[in-house]
């Protein structure tokens, strides 16, 4: 039995939140405490021991481990016991705890970390797995949390879909046994399901009230969430990489460390919770997320593939006129051989395709410079198609199972370099840092990633350590991504893999932003955005305004509430403006210089969703309003259309009870006729706690109406 000096307790604090730790008597760590934070030191003393902290394999637990470590002489147990932890201050506001465990027979460390950053109520969680057995150990599982809850019930809400319909919300209860959600596509996060969940505690989750946990991983592979309910009702979340054929032979003295676990816990609903992301990402994990993000026109829904010099100088020439910050230059730019003409070939041979652009790049960020207007590019520098240069010479740098035929993706002919080997590596740094270095006038690139690992198979890796593959590309990309923001941190970049389906954490430090959707419907776009806000913050969320009738879904919505629906993220343009006609244009216009103007409280403000659309009322409605509460913007929208529908009066969120806002329409379709409330001046009191009829204001169908709010003397 343990001495009460070797038991110490470990606590992990933010402003609101606790979790404690202890070391029982048999030297084992519990996690004996997870909730609000408490208020006096002695209630520790009447806290429960806990469930283990990181359960292990092959002991008495019969649940879902932690880790799981076979060790040299073929025994699967892992025993830890606590050894010391540590405390330090990473910077003001941020802290850090490391518990170390070490098996009681084997020579294996295992070493919890948690970083608390205290305003946020966010706390950051990783593992390091390390060992001094003569020979590798091999790693089956190896988990970067686990967490435990005690509750009457759960609910779990999930973020699932397909490309181009992500992250739809789903909230399911949590019943005794197991429910995982993963995915096996390799580097990409997020297509099929997202790797965030929120997890209600006592009741179903709710927007401003009730005790929400909510999680998210950094990592682009393969990723997994294990909440199982055992036969106490007690449930435990397991985080981290998906050890789905991902068996890691770690050797001697090499550290394996997990990627992070990122998670907050809020008492007044998923809303909180939401903003607690927002506040940490910009502060802390989105590249630059304290600069305001640019508008832009890209050319992508506006030409496809079908482009010359002469038609990107006249869609720079209207991107000018219609006012927004950059032209983006998407698909179809390069390759000569093989040149891109569609997404059969081309990737990989990244030199202008000479027919479509005589003079080259250059010429275009010379155009560019000469209009006022920054100049961004696509790439999609981890892919090769079969028809190109680079799959000719180099059939090695191709992800492949021997004995099997090659497979292929997008356009048939899609493949996958292997970005475990450092040469590749190199050559895809070589992509960014070759156009950066040509034409340094580039000031953003969209990053693209249209395929899954489809094939299992590295020629580089060892035969013996091919399980290595999902772990190693993303490594392997990280180092690349680590190289190319040494040298060019000033280079703003997208992140986008055929739409979301790489929104993730894990990358976000390397990227500005993420393209949200390649659905760029603006009524499937109110629900994606609702779905990805609760994680992350409009700052990093692209969203576009593209054609009248929709390229995805065919459907035909109003300009205005497509501008609407763009101006609650980080506005930019998909569309073709010569298809525009001239009263559309003066609006677009109009818009973009509206949206400049309330960029800073849109793109740093805290979000409010105040009517989700899911809740079937009709509209949708959310707001943002600065820290200081004296600007914030508010977005409504019909979403559906009956006659004598009931449309309820929404209640604002988050201003300043005591002081008047003045109301602006920032939208009208004609400038002569703003809508009602334009220019009013109501109370934050009034506006919150009566809140506005929506009836008269949004009669017709997609509908929608965005105020400015100005508090006023
Ligand atoms: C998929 C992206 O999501 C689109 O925006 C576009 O860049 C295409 N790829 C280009 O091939």
């Amino acid at each position: 039995m343990l001495k009460a000096a070797d038991k110490p307790v470990i606590k992990i604090s933010t402003e609101n939140v606790d979790l404690i730790y202890r070391v029982g008597d048999n030297g084992r760590l519990y996690q004996s405490y997870l909730g609000k934070r408490l208020n006096h030191a002695t209630d520790i003393a009447h806290l429960p021991q806990g469930s283990e902290a990181y359960l292990t394999h092959g002991m008495e637990d019969y649940f879902e481990p932690a880790i799981h470590i076979v060790h040299n002489d073929g025994n699967p147990s892992t025993l830890l016991k606590y050894v010391s932890h540590t405390r330090n201050q990473v910077s003001p506001g941020v802290d850090e705890v490391v518990i170390t465990m070490q098996d009681d027979k084997y020579p294996v460390t295992v070493k919890l970390h948690y970083v608390a950053y205290q305003k946020e109520n966010l706390i950051k969680t990783f593992t390091e797995i390390s060992h001094r057995e003569k020979k590798p150990v091999q790693l089956h599982k190896y988990a970067s949390s686990m967490l435990h809850l005690n509750r009457a019930n759960y609910f779990l809400t999930e973020f699932s879909g397909d490309w181009a319909s992500e992250a739809h919300v789903k909230e399911q209860p949590l019943e005794f046994g197991k429910k995982t959600i993963d995915t096996k596509l390799g580097a990409r996060a997020n297509m099929f399901c997202s790797p965030f969940f929120q997890l209600a505690l006592d009741g179903k989750s709710e927007e401003n009230q009730g005790e929400v946990l909510v999680g998210t991983l950094g990592w682009t592979g393969n990723f997994s969430f294990v909440f199982e309910v055992d036969n106490k009702n007690e449930l435990r979340v397991i985080s981290g990489i998906n050890p789905y054929a991902s068996e890691y032979s770690l050797k001697p003295n090499e550290i394996f460390r997990t990627p992070d676990f990122y998670f907050t816990y809020s008492f007044k609903g998923k809303g909180q919770a939401s903003r607690n992301f927002h506040d940490w990402a910009r502060k802390y994990q989105v590249k630059d997320g304290n600069q305001t993000r640019m508008t832009l026109l890209n050319n992508w829904e506006a030409t496809y593939f079908d482009f010359d010099e002469a038609k990107l100088v006249k869609l720079m020439d209207d991107a000018v006129e219609l006012g927004v910050d950059m032209f983006l230059l998407d698909d179809g730019w390069f390759a000569n051989k093989y040149p891109r003409s569609g997404d059969h070939q081309g990737l990989g041979d990244w030199d202008e395709t000479a027919d479509k652009l005589p003079h080259g790049i250059g010429y275009l960020t010379e155009a560019a410079k000469k209009k006022s207007i920054k100049f961004g590019i696509w790439i999609e520098p981890e892919m090769s198609n079969t028809k190109s240069e680079l799959f000719e010479k180099h059939p090695d740098w191709i992800l492949k199972i021997d004995n099997r035929p090659l497979s292929t993706g997008r356009g048939k002919t899609q493949v996958v370099l292997d970005l475990t080997n450092p040469k590749v590596q190199d050559f895809v740094f070589g992509v960014v840092d070759n156009l950066m270095t040509n034409y340094p006038e580039i000031s953003y690139m969209k990053w693209d990633d249209n395929c899954s690992l489809l094939d299992y198979g590295s020629s580089y890796l060892p035969k013996n350590k091919q399980s290595h593959l999902y772990i190693e590309y993303n490594r392997g990309l990280q180092k690349v991504l680590q190289r190319i923001r040494a040298k060019y941190p000033e280079l703003v970049m997208q992140l986008c893999a055929g739409g979301g389906a790489r929104v993730n954490y894990g990358l976000l430090p390397y990227f500005d932003e993420f393209w949200t959707s390649d659905d760029t419907d603006a009524l499937q776009r109110i629900y994606m955005q609702w779905g990805v806000s609760g994680f992350f913050p409009a700052i990093a969320m692209a969203s576009h305004v593209s054609a009248d009738k929709n390229h995805q879904t065919g459907r035909r919505i109003p300009l205005k509430f497509r501008f609407d629906v763009a101006m609650s993220g980080r506005l930019g343009m998909e569309i073709q403006p010569k298809d525009m006609n001239d009263v559309d244009k003066a609006f677009a216009k109009r818009a973009i210089a509206a949206y400049k103007d309330i960029r800073p409280v849109v793109q740093f403000g805290d979000l409010y969703r105040l009517v989700s659309p899911y809740d079937n009322k009709g509209v949708s409605s959310l707001m943002y309003v600065t820290s200081e509460k004296n600007k914030a913007v508010f977005y409504a929208y019909k979403i559906s259309h009956f006659i004598n529908m009931v449309i309820p009066k929404v209640c604002m969120n988050g201003l300043d009870p005591s002081k008047n806002y003045r109301l602006v329409d920032l939208t009208p379709v004609d400038s002569s006729k703003p809508c009602d409330l334009n220019g009013k001046i109501i109370s934050g009191k009034i506006l919150m706690e009566e809140g506005i009829a929506l009836k008269s204001l949004l009669k017709s169908e997609y509908s929608s109406l965005a105020l400015q709010l100005q508090a006023v003397d």
